[in-house]
């Protein structure tokens, strides 16, 4: 029998990743996650933990990844392909801890794109955010605007970018990099205050417990569904699309405000609504133009918020 393909997935144990995981599992690949458990779990994970096609491997990608792979490879050929998802995602951590934030979320992609060019991987598909364009005028946001990010984060994204950038023109290692708006789903973890909103206020409308919202509620976000932006990243970790940069996004725009009310909403609207200072480093609108998305990669957002929200609180 032909040797099953390996994908690297690293950040495998957080929230997209322990998706993507699933879905690679389901299509008959063997699967290496790489993580530190940082904020991922073993639990996302638990479906698995008999198959001998999956390795979960602790590793800090921040100090390089040939170390934890060699064991795998020698037994069972070469890595063919990476998907680079390990990262620090807090926005508002990366402004209180700029060089942890350098040092794993650029420091990490160089680690993955050395590792890729020495071993001669197919293709590395990344999880940028949409973080890397800052505040922008106009909206929806699309690919060839000049970045300017407003925080350490966006600003390590946007490197990491560029790093893919040099390996695919200088080494010839495809790559293909997404800008990630607001994703969420089951199992976004809930439990720091950096959080995605939407992992905070569904677990805490559950209970009847105070929603607060950082400003006025007014700011936008492009909340797209963690099944769609699997489907685009099974889809860049495929052949071609090299150097490309794609949003993955809906098209569409909902206020903090608008998601805190549908959230209470379809919890019985049992919890108040609270407003506290705005949080600073913060982009105040977004919204993703999605041509490249359903062109290039043929992926189309098919969940409605109001689907996804009533998914994620079951
Ligand atoms: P997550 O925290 O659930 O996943 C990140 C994973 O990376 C975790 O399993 C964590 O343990 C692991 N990790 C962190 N530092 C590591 C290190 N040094 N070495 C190895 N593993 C490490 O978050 P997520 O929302 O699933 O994010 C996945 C990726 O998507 C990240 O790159 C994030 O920046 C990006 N992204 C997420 C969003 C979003 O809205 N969730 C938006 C844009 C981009
Ligand atoms: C999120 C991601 C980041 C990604 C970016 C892409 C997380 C934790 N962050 O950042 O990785 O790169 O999207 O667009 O997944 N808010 C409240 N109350 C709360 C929590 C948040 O009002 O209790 C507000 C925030 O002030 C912000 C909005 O909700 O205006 C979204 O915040 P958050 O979910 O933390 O995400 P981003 O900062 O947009």
């Amino acid at each position: 029998m032909p040797a099953l393909p390996i994908v690297v997935v690293t950040g495998g144990a957080g929230f997209i990743g322990s998706h993507t995981v699933d879905r690679l599992m389901e299509s008959g690949h063997r699967v290496v996650v790489l993580d530190n458990f940082s904020t991922g779990k073993r639990a996302n994970l638990a479906r698995w933990a008999d198959n001998p096609a999956l390795h979960v491997v602790t590793c800090d990608v921040a100090h390089g990844i040939f170390a934890a792979l060699a064991p795998i490879t020698k037994q069972h050929g070469p890595v063919e392909r990476i998907v680079h998802l390990a990262a620090q995602v807090s926005v508002v951590a990366s402004i209180a801890n700029p060089l942890v934030d350098m040092q794993v979320n650029y420091g990490g992609t160089l680690h993955v794109m050395e590792y890729a060019r020495a071993t001669g991987v197919k293709k590395v598909a990344f999880a940028s955010s949409a973080a890397v364009y800052g505040d922008v005028t106009e909206l929806p946001v699309r690919e060839d605007i000049h970045c300017q990010p407003i925080s350490p984060y966006g600003n390590h994204k946007l490197a990491s970018e560029l790093a893919l950038d040099y390996y695919a023109s200088v080494h010839n290692v495809p790559t293909t990099a997404l800008r990630f708006f607001n994703v969420y789903g089951p199992r976004q973890d809930p439990s720091s205050p950096y959080s995605g909103v939407i992992s905070i206020f569904t677990d805490r409308a559950r209970a009847g417990k105070t929603l607060t919202i950082f400003g006025d509620g007014s700011q936008t976000r492009d909340f797209v569904y963690v099944g769609d932006v699997v489907r685009a990243i099974l889809a860049a970790a495929g052949d071609g699309n090299s150097r490309l940069i794609a949003n993955v996004g809906t098209g569409g725009e909902t206020s903090v405000l608008e998601l805190a009310r549908a959230v209470n909403e379809l919890c019985g609207n049992r919890s108040t609504i609270e407003h506290a200072p705005s949080r600073a480093g913060e982009i105040l609108k977004s919204r993703a133009r999605v041509d490249r998305l359903r062109d290039q990669l043929g992926v189309v957002a098919q969940t409605a918020l109001h689907d996804g929200l009533k998914a994620t609180l079951a």
